[in-house]
């Protein structure tokens, strides 16, 4: 069985969403699947595989995300790892792939990632803070598609099992 981390940054909880559909569907084939925040996981040497998930804010990585990549460099180029954004509040990540961000294009080559995705995000129509409330009142909803989640997870499979 093979053992994978998903570590997930987030500010509104969109993205540890998406984490725990990850994890859902890695154990619907088979695998183990440990699903943490980035900034409480401290190692990465029992983990078969990982996959990083972080939201995107103002066209940059969640913190949480790009300070764990930066952390477990070494070990992380020493494994399959994947490194997922959620963002889009349209549906344009559910229709057409969209480019990482620079620094998860440059950790990605750093590290030797097997893959980097970005998937739709979620905005709550009741989000606080500025400029995040200012934004729900025209771009409020969910894109986070299960199914697009679904088939890319099982994409993964071919690496996790061989
Ligand atoms: C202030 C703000 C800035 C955002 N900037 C971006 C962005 O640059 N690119 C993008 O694709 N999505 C952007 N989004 C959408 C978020 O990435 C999306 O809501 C995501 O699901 C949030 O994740 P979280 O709930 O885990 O914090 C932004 C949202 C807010 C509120």
């Amino acid at each position: 069985m093979t053992r994978v981390l998903v570590a997930y940054g987030t500010t509104r909880g969109g993205t540890e969403g998406v984490a725990r559909m990850i994890g859902d569907d890695l154990r619907e084939h088979g695998h183990e699947a440990v699903v943490r925040p980035a900034a409480e996981v401290h190692g990465v040497a029992d983990v078969d595989a990982v996959v990083v998930v972080g939201a995107l804010y103002a066209g940059r990585w969640h913190k949480d995300a790009r300070r764990f990549v930066h952390r477990h460099e070494r070990e992380l180029s020493q494994r399959p790892v994947w490194l997922v954004a959620t963002g889009p509040l349209d549906g344009s990540a559910a229709t057409e792939q969209i480019a990482p961000v620079g620094h998860v294009r440059a950790a990605a080559h750093r590290i030797g990632a097997r893959g980097t995705q970005t998937f739709g995000g979620r905005l709550l129509a009741d989000a606080t803070g500025f400029p995040a409330s200012a934004m729900a009142k025209s771009s409020a909803g969910d894109w986070r598609d299960a199914e697009q989640i679904a088939r890319w997870v099982g994409m993964l499979e071919a690496h996790l099992t061989s």
